[in-house]
């Protein structure tokens, strides 16, 4: 039997899979493409603010740029005035250049190059910042006006992470920018939590709020947090969940290897996306008597948040053609002609879990389910796309294609190489209103 874990049934995924586009896309691309949905982030961005609304709190989508490179999305995001969060001078490039207001960026991530830093505070971004020394480096740029910043908090919950300012040096901090008068305007307070858990960033948040009102009272502005990212996407069913985790050993993947069931992403969520946003905004933070929104309103504390994977959930996916199949004892080895590096749970020491679909072309299941990995077009053993033997109905052959589902969220092209001088995979950003669906580069291919 093969181990399965099948995505949710996605209707526009299953028109544009039937409607013929793909195999043509894959024979005019001569390799492996990822193609984006646009609309669909649309459709999420409009779900986080919708959340927003109805809970009365004044908000701000950030989608968090690093989870995605395409073009498109931070597009949408300029069109729908939505914010960007950057974490590179490069970003910050790729977002401006893509029609982002500077004021509508902010910058996280650590100890940032002061290219970075000059550029986001002559655009007007906001900063996150991350440490006394980078607060020293903000105070001693000159722009023509106060630089915007957030104090990133350090997360006494999750003790090892290596963000954020601990309380004696956001102590320091705040009044290091009260004194830097018209340096600096201190703006509020930041945080990103690992994991998706609701509780702990609504009892961060709660912390945050009461930061904000201390730091009034040294005239600083402190009016609004950032709760990061970490809104779950919920990729397959809880009964498929629960039983891939209970079956799964070494003999269903190549090589016999081994996966740790808590290393894998949490591909079942029962509350994902906007809903999380909805969840964290009804918990009490710290036992108090009412939800965070009430909170946050009564102090005056603007939330802001910086989805990535969520502002992403059904907005892609990566196809790969079939070069050859051999067989092994009891299952075999499909190659498609890109590598592993297009799929980049493997910084996990993990893999991309929701089964690929097979498109043959027309051929007819015979027999029972074809077992195979998935390896990459390279030289190295462990280039594995997928080392579970997934069940095929139909063993795959050359010309065959391989279609992973819901990839846009980080997997398309956080880790890609072009090792073996592969060619990226270009992207195609596919439009799903009307009769068939269209396409267009998400970039000018180069001539
Ligand atoms: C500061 C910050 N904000 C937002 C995000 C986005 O997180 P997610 O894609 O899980 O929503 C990250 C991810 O690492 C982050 O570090």
């Amino acid at each position: 039997m093969a181990l399965t874990l099948p995505a949710r049934p996605d209707p526009v995924h299953e028109e544009i899979l039937g409607s013929g586009l793909l195999p043509e896309l894959s024979h005019a691309l001569g390799g492996p493409f990822h193609f984006v949905l646009p609309e669909r982030f649309d459709a999420n961005l409009a779900a986080f603010r919708t959340v927003l609304d109805e809970a009365g709190v004044e908000g701000k989508v950030y989608f968090a740029k690093k989870a995605n490179k395409a073009a498109a999305f931070v597009e949408r995001c300029a069109h729908a005035g939505a914010g960007v969060d950057v974490a590179s001078h490069g970003e910050l490039r790729e977002a401006l250049g893509h029609g982002v207001r500077g004021e509508d960026l902010v910058v996280t991530g650590p100890a940032k190059s002061d290219q970075l830093l000059h550029v986001a505070a002559l655009q007007g971004a906001l900063v996150a910042v991350d440490s006394p020394d980078e607060l020293e480096r903000v105070l001693r740029l000159d722009p023509p006006r106060p630089v915007r910043v957030l104090l990133r908090r350090f997360p006494s919950s999750q003790p090892m992470s290596r963000f954020g300012l601990d309380d004696r040096q956001l102590d320091a901090a705040l009044v290091r920018c009260a004194e830097a008068g018209e340096r600096v305007r201190m703006e509020g307070f930041s945080f990103h939590l690992s994991g998706y858990a609701v509780q702990p960033r609504a009892d961060l948040a709660g912390e945050l709020v009461e930061l904000c009102l201390r730091a009034r009272v040294l005239g600083l502005q402190a009016d609004r947090i950032s709760i990061g990212g970490g809104f779950a996407v919920d990729y397959t069913s809880a009964e498929h969940w629960q039983a891939f985790l209970a079956a799964q050993r070494p003999d269903d993947y190549h090589a016999q290897k081994s996966f740790t069931a808590g290393d894998f992403y949490p591909y079942h969520s029962p509350v994902a996306g906007a809903d999380a946003l909805r969840a964290i905004l009804a918990a009490s933070p710290n036992g108090a008597a009412g939800p965070l929104a009430d909170r946050l309103r009564d102090a005056g504390v603007m939330l802001l948040l910086e989805p990535g994977r969520a502002l992403l959930a059904g907005a892609g996916a990566s196809v790969f053609g079939v070069q050859g199949v051999k067989d092994r004892a009891g299952y075999g080895i499909v190659t498609v002609d890109g590598t592993s590096l297009s799929l980049s749970e493997q910084w996990f020491n993990s893999e991309y879990l929701p089964d690929p679909v097979l498109l043959t072309g027309g051929r007819q299941a015979v027999g029972p389910p074809y077992r195979a990995c998935v390896g990459g077009a390279s030289c190295l053993d462990s280039d594995l796309l997928t080392w579970r033997k997934v069940g095929f109905p139909v063993r795959p052959a050359a010309g065959d294609l391989l279609v992973y589902p819901n990839t846009a969220g980080y997997q398309m092209d956080s880790n890609e190489s072009p090792f073996h001088d592969l060619p990226l995979p270009p992207k195609v950003v596919l439009n799903s209103t009307g009769a068939r669906p269209r396409w267009r580069f998400d970039r000018r291919p180069a001539c």
